[in-house]
């Protein structure tokens, strides 16, 4: 656990320097959704009539009968509630003021556009709904979903939610083998995908690769597929097994009676990156998921009626479940999202977003905001951003000076930033400004939500002082929580809740400042972060040795300006495997091919030999040191230092 904390010390370091504030303005706080101080204290003194007041916004079929049943560290919320999350999504705006009021804007990469009112966002939802009723999708069953960014996507989670079936969302960036992983695992009946997606003008072929990973996946009866990028798909269509969603939902009706679910019901499994090798199937439920993410997205994003709401997060990942699509829609706030490359046609796509639908909340993720700089100002001073009233950020730490950027050159120093600390596990935003409270201070997530109780321990779980890194803990369950790893509660109990016991254990490093604000310092386990995006050493590792060449391989996150971090694999290749610099890129490919583009190295290296313990132990501390160019840590432990100088010297060769 200790191999992070190079990495974190540096980032210490930079962080002590940072002495900036920027309270919100006057005008801000009064017009905000959260304008008084003593929603802290209310929450902090009395968490579950917090809760339930949040709770009380949503339709309930049958109201709770208790807010929280709390086992540690299985945890019940709103226990004996019955209701629907796409009837609160909705059903219930549809039947209101709120039915011609856009519910989805949808940008496509080539241009094209659709705009869903509630209305017709529930006859869409309600066709689709039949259709799966029709292909025996029962209440429970589990539905895989491995799609590129199209308005059929959160159809589709809808209108699992509608019927009581979880959706698994699948990323469409990765591989066939992943995909199989994940239906395997959660023993999915039907997939859902595209013939393709496009993304940089270019097609992703996921029929194409849903198709190889169906080899396998025995559980899986039907493929529905949603005809988007047409003839330069290659996706064929297998005669018993495939249907073209636009057959489906032609004849169904667009009546769908909601599933009454209750509370602790399942709402979606969620596949993540953990310490080891195998994903992890993130369980979330119902009640308490819909209202920690309502509650957290109306007070953080300060959404009001008219608002046009945008968060850049890909709806395969947790950012676009809780506010792409739940959060925002149980509001009843226009939510937009865009299918493709910000920088297709040109690097001003994103700006020319915002301006063409006049986006007033922008929600997006720091390595974004760092290849913006690089790419330069001029291309968000083209248009006018004047729509924008509140800024976020989401998925790793953000750099003082990429705070400053986005502040200037994006929020034109009228904008809150709302930089927000959470995880696929917490569903919901955990540590974040209130933005109409909460003075910000560039780089750091400030305080924990309403509600939520956060804490910096040592190793031996003591509380740390101000300014010193430690690990961060939640002391108290929090509605949206995961409730376990699907099929592997012995793992939830394990990974999350006994190194602190009676604590949830996160897995960043942190310290807390005289102020009481939280400074996230990245992941303090075998978790990267690339460009937002959370892998583990071990997948990537695992993917390595998987080629007949290689021997061994360990595997690092070495920091990267712009991803935040870069994958760098240090390989040793099976005898009389010649080290050539075909290989590497063969390798990288290998990767690629394994799990997804998103976790290709960028570097490789090999060596005779990795640098290990006496009692073998691969030290990827010192891998780390060499691949940032730092000074050798300790090196006394090595069995052997003379694999160490020669790594080295491979990389400053490179450099
Ligand atoms: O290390 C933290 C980082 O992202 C991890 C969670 O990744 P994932 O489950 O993929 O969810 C990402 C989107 C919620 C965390 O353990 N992280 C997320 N947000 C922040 C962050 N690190 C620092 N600051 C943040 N605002």
């Amino acid at each position: 656990m200790a191999d992070g904390a190079a990495v974190q010390q540096e980032r210490l370091d930079a962080l002590l320097d940072e002495r900036r504030t920027f309270p919100p303005s006057e005008e801000f706080r009064r017009q905000a959704n959260a304008a008084d101080h003593a929603i802290y204290q209310r929450a902090a003194a009395d968490p579950e009539a917090f809760w339930a007041d949040e709770a009380a916004r949503i339709d309930w079929f049958k109201p709770w009968d208790k807010v929280l049943e709390w086992n540690f560290p299985w945890a019940k919320w709103f226990v004996g509630g019955k209701l629907n999350v796409t009837y609160n999504c909705v059903d219930r705006h549809a039947a209101g003021p709120r039915r011609n009021k856009a519910a989805i804007i949808w940008e496509g990469e080539p241009g094209d556009s659709r705009v869903l009112t509630f209305g017709m966002l529930q006859r869409e939802v309600n066709r689709f709904a039949n259709a799966l009723k029709s292909l025996g999708v029962r209440k429970g069953d589990r539905v895989a979903v491995y799609m590129g960014m199209v308005p059929e996507l959160p159809i589709a989670l809808l209108a699992c939610a509608k019927i009581g079936a979880p959706h698994s969302v699948v990323f469409g960036g990765f591989s066939a083998e992943s995909l199989r992983e994940r239906i395997n695992d959660a023993q999915a009946k039907v997939l859902i995908t595209c013939d393709g997606a496009w993304r940089r003008g270019h097609v992703v072929h996921l029929k194409h690769n849903a198709d190889e990973a169906l080899h396998g996946t025995p559980s899986i009866e039907k493929v529905i597929v949603v005809h988007r990028v047409g003839e330069r798909a290659e996706a064929a269509m297998h005669e018993g097994r495939d249907l073209w969603w636009h057959h489906l939902v032609e004849h169904a009706s667009d009546k769908c009676e909601a599933e009454p679910m209750d509370a602790e019901d399942i709402l979606y499994l969620l596949y993540t990156s953990g310490t080891t090798g195998k994903p992890k199937g993130i369980v979330h439920t119902t009640g308490g998921y819909l209202v920690g993410t309502a509650a957290t997205h109306r007070y953080i994003f300060d959404v009001k009626e008219n608002d046009v709401y945008w968060c850049t997060a890909d709806i395969g990942w947790v950012t676009g479940h809780s506010y792409i699509v739940y959060g925002p829609l149980a509001n009843g706030t226009t939510s937009l999202m865009y299918e493709g490359s910000p920088d297709y046609p040109d690097r001003g796509r994103f700006w020319q977003i915002a301006h063409k639908y006049g986006v007033n909340i922008l929600y997006t993720a720091p390595t974004a905001i760092r290849t913006f700089m690089r790419w330069g100002t001029e291309w968000p001073a083209k248009y006018d951003l004047s729509s924008l009233r509140l800024l976020g950020t989401v998925g790793e730490p953000i750099n003082p000076e990429a705070w400053i950027w986005y502040n200037q050159h994006i929020g034109r120093e009228r904008c809150p930033i709302v930089d927000t600390w959470w995880q696929t596990e917490t569903g919901m935003c955990m540590i974040t400004p209130l933005p109409g409270l909460t003075a910000t201070k560039p780089g750091s997530a400030t305080r924990p939500f309403p509600g939520i109780d956060a804490e910096v321990l040592d190793e031996k779980g003591e509380r740390v002082g101000p300014g010193a890194g430690g690990y961060l803990v939640l002391n108290k369950p929090w509605p949206a929580m995961f409730r376990t790893i699907y099929g592997d509660p012995e793992r939830y109990v394990r990974q999350y809740w006994s190194r602190y016991p009676g604590r949830y254990f996160a897995g960043d490093g942190a310290k807390v400042d005289d102020d009481g604000y939280f400074w996230l310092l990245g992941r303090v386990d075998d978790v990267m972060n690339v460009s937002g995006h959370r892998i583990s050493t071990y997948e990537v590792e695992s993917a390595l040795v998987d080629h007949p060449s290689v021997a061994e391989a360990a595997v690092i996150g070495k920091t990267h300006d712009v991803k935040g971090q870069a994958i760098s694999a240090f390989v040793t290749l099976k005898e009389g495997t010649p080290a050539t610099d075909h290989l590497k890129e063969e390798l990288k490919q290998h990767v690629a091919h394994k799990i997804g583009a998103l976790a290709r190295p960028d570097d490789i290296f090999f060596s005779a030999e990795l640098p290990k313990t006496r009692s073998a132990k691969i030290m990827r501390r010192l891998l780390r040191d060499i691949a940032e160019g730092r000074v050798l840590g300790d090196t006394t432990t090595l069995a052997d230092p003379a694999v160490v100088a020669s790594l080295r010297q491979q990389y400053e060769a490179k450099e």
